[in-house]
C-alpha cells in the first residue's frame, strides 16, 4: 500500500506552505489553537535548536546549510508526529525530499497571495528575510511566481486576500473538518 493511506487523515500533520510574508505562522498559530493542537514553526524551531537568528544562519553557515537543517527538521517532524499544524519557512518546499515527506504524511495547504497583494508586504519582512536582501523588486517578481509553480503541487489551497487572519484560520478549519468527513467519515 502507498504511504499516502498509512495515516489516516484526521491525525496527519498539517503543513502550511506558501512565500515569505503570507502569514504562515500567524494563520498557523490559529489553526493550531482552533483544532486544540500544537503548533511549528519550522524557522522558531531551527532559531532555538541552534541559538541563531535564520539571518545569521545564512551569515554564518550559507544557505546550503540552512536548508540542510530545514530538510532534515521537518522530515523528522513528519516522519514522527501526527496531530501538529506545521509552517514552513517559503523556501523548504523547494527541496524534493521535503516535499515528498509532506504530501506523503502530512496534509498540504498553500496559502497563495496574489503578486499584487503580497508586493505592499515587503517593506515589512525584507530586513529579516536574507533570500529577498540584494534582489530587485523584478528578481523578487520572477521568484514569487517560479515558487508558485512549485506550491500548487498541494493537497488545498487558500487565498488570504481580504480576509483577517482569524477568518481565513476559520476557512482553512472548515475545509480541513470537510476533508476529514469526506475521506474518513465518523459513522
Ligand atoms: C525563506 C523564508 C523564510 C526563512 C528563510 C528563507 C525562503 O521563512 O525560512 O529566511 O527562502 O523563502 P518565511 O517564509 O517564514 O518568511
Amino acid at each position: 500500500m502507498n504511504d499516502t493511506f498509512e495515516i489516516p487523515i484526521r491525525q496527519r500533520n498539517i503543513v502550511l506552505i506558501g512565500f515569505m510574508g503570507v502569514g504562515k505562522t500567524t494563520i498557523g498559530q490559529l489553526v493550531a489553537k482552533k483544532l486544540y493542537r500544537d503548533f511549528i514553526d519550522v524557522d522558531q524551531a531551527i532559531e532555538q535548536t541552534h541559538s541563531m537568528t535564520i539571518p545569521e544562519i545564512f551569515e554564518k553557515h550559507g544557505e546550503k546549510h540552512f536548508r540542510q537543517l530545514e530538510r532534515d527538521f521537518i522530515v523528522n517532524i513528519c516522519t514522527n508526529t501526527r496531530l501538529k499544524i506545521i509552517s514552513l519557512g517559503g523556501g523548504a518546499y523547494m527541496q524534493e525530499e521535503v516535499r515528498e515527506v509532506c504530501l506523503s504524511k502530512c496534509i498540504v495547504f498553500f496559502l497563495d497571495l496574489s503578486w499584487e497583494s503580497w508586493k505592499d508586504r515587503l517593506p515589512l519582512i525584507i530586513g529579516n528575510r536574507p533570500v529577498l536582501k540584494s534582489k530587485s523588486l523584478e528578481e523578487i517578481e520572477e521568484l514569487f511566481l517560479k515558487r508558485k509553480e512549485v506550491y500548487s503541487i498541494n493537497n488545498s489551497k487558500f487565498t488570504p486576500e481580504g480576509h483577517d487572519p482569524n477568518a481565513a484560520a476559520d476557512e482553512i478549519v472548515e475545509s480541513i473538518k470537510l476533508a476529514w468527513e469526506l475521506y474518513e467519515p465518523i459513522s
